[in-house]
């Protein structure tokens, strides 16, 4: 296995001796000579282990900047293997400074005298291989350029986005880890989220078994898959046994990345719920949504919940859906300002361009001023329950993906997520005046179904039903169903990826919710929501 290795010593002839042994041996070298120079080398590029001699000043007999070193390094980049280079006398203090320290701060990887270099080279292996976790050379067999594109395409939120080729490296050392039983590798890409990682499929193909089975791995910037990778393991994977969930089959990380490799949802065909809701006919539909809830959700859904009294409900939702009051300010500018479907009527009312006689409540206004609050309950959701996060195989089988945001949340935040999906993403390109009139329907107490197409009605349905799956749970409330959906909404008019159709429909679907939220204050009880 070839390895990138860093040299850091003060002293030129040694440098030039080691790097000569390494070299030899086919790894890549880098040498330096003092602790800034290594820092700005790792800081820069990804090495995988580094060689550092203890006394970094070899005139002075008290300097253990190479120890000092060795714990910075750690800060950056955890998962250089560390190699300690001393001098026969210093050995004694070195094996103390080995041992962890009582914050558990890591120690090196081994350590080496000077007068045994010709150890260095299995010492080396051995870091690669067993502290590393990159053995042997995994053959990538990538015909459609996927490395290439995702090291572009991969967002960075936190870290500072590298060089694509310094990605490249990293993406493939990366799923050698992630695959360490393997000797070559076929990518394909697949759909892509949202959140900025990659999302690929993978064929291995085993050192000892051969062909396998497709899998999928999800990279991206280190902070959030590490996120994503606690959320699984700490409410996902020990609460449902792996029912319908992808099972994770392995985690790694390089400087910048993180991976998780998940097996393929459903193994065979596996179809996003929202194309899915467009083919299949209603009666299906809505049982694949009672087996969604009560089974797929099941061990989510079984949990009793802890109530909290008089929650704020605002704080809640606009955290949840990392809302903040600019963002919802810039909703109005958007969709009044610049798209002119609609028009201000003062400060707290908006019409539709098309119909300026009939004002809504302004929707943004009413959410920030509003005292919205209920007794709720707290339970693990996904978080993140909408169209793109559920697949559905081909016996009607739903499975959950993503996630990122699964944790502690509001008890209903999963119904009201997939109930707006629904709504705003079923039904494209209608007007508004059509919206209007179904959106109305839904506030409606036992709607009747005018006699329109079904592509118009099926969303409306589905819509229906989550509600009614919602109401059948304990901790169903009306208002906090309502508020939820206004936020959601207000969330859907916040991105900018959807057309000018959906944010329009989103924006007048607050009104409405607004509107009832504010009957709702004033005891008037005339929904189908129970
Ligand atoms: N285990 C899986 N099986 C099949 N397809 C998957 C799997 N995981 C992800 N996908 C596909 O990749 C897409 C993005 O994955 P996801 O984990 O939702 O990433 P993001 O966080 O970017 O939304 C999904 O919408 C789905 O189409
Ligand atoms: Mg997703």
């Amino acid at each position: 296995m070839q390895g990138k290795i860093l040299i850091v010593d003060d002293l030129p002839d040694l440098r030039a001796t080691i790097r000569g042994i390494l070299q030899d041996a086919g790894h890549i070298t880098q040498t330096v000579a003092t602790q800034e120079e290594a820092l700005e080398a790792i800081r820069t590029e990804r090495f995988h282990v580094a060689i550092l001699d203890v006394r970094l000043d070899e005139t002075d007999e008290e300097n253990r900047e190479g120890l000092a070193l060795m714990h910075k390094i750690g800060d950056l980049d955890p998962t250089i293997a560390v190699i300690i280079l001393t001098g026969h006398a210093d050995v004694g203090m070195v094996q103390d400074a080995l041992q962890p320290g009582p914050n558990g701060v890591r120690a090196a990887f081994g350590f080496l005298q000077k007068n045994e270099l010709e150890k260095l080279t299995d010492t080396i292996e051995s870091a690669l291989k067993n502290y590393v976790g990159i053995s042997g050379n995994l053959d990538i067999d990538d015909p459609e350029l996927v490395f290439p594109k995702i090291a572009q395409q991969i967002r960075f939120k936190d870290l500072a986005k590298p060089d694509t080729s310094i990605l490249l490296d990293e993406l493939q050392e990366l799923v050698a880890k992630l695959l360490p039983r393997c000797k070559k590798i076929q990518v394909k890409m697949i759909n892509q989220g949202f959140s900025g990682a990659a999302v690929i499929a993978v064929i291995p193909w085993y050192r000892t078994n051969g062909k396998g089975q497709m899998l999928i791995a999800k990279l991206g910037e280190l902070p959030q898959i590490e996120l994503e990778r606690k959320n699984y393991s700490e409410y996902v994977e020990g609460m449902i046994g792996g029912h319908r969930l992808p099972k994770t089959i392995s985690v790694a990380r390089t400087r910048l990345l993180g991976g998780i490799l998940y097996t393929y949802a459903g193994m065979e065909k596996v179809q996003d719920f929202g194309d899915y809701c467009r083919a299949a006919r209603i009666e299906e539909i809505l049982s694949t949504l009672e087996n969604l809830f009560w089974n797929t959700c099941e061990p989510w859904a079984a949990q009793t919940g802890q109530l909290i009294l008089n929650q704020n409900l605002r704080i809640v939702f606009m955290k949840h859906l990392r809302l903040t009051d600019e963002k919802l300010g810039l909703v109005l500018e958007r969709l009044i300002g610049k798209n002119k479907s609609f028009i201000r009527k003062g400060e707290d009312h908006i019409a539709l361009a098309s119909n300026p006689t009939e004002v809504f409540v302004n929707p943004v206004k009413f959410a920030l001023d509003t005292e919205l609050r209920a007794d709720c309950y707290d339970r693990i959701i996904h978080g993140d329950l909408y169209g793109n996060n559920i697949l559905v195989d081909h016996h009607n089988e739903t499975w959950l993906i993503d996630f990122e945001r699964t944790g502690p949340g509001l008890a209903l935040q999963d119904f009201v997520s997939l109930d707006n999906y629904v709504r705003m993403s079923l039904y494209e390109n209608i007007d508004l005046q059509t919206w209007l009139k179904w959106e109305r329907l839904s506030m409606v107490d036992l709607p009747e179904f005018p006699p329109e197409s079904q592509s118009i009605s099926k969303p409306f349905h589905i819509s229906q039903k989550i509600r009614d799956l919602a109401s059948q749970t304990h901790y169903y409330d009306r208002k906090i169903y309502l508020t939820g959906l206004l936020f959601n909404a207000l969330r859907t008019a916040t991105l900018l990826g959807l057309s000018i159709y959906t944010r329009n429909h989103a924006l007048l679907s607050a009104c409405l919710i607004s509107e009832e939220l504010a009957k709702e204050s004033n005891h008037v009880k005339n929904l189908n929501c129970r």
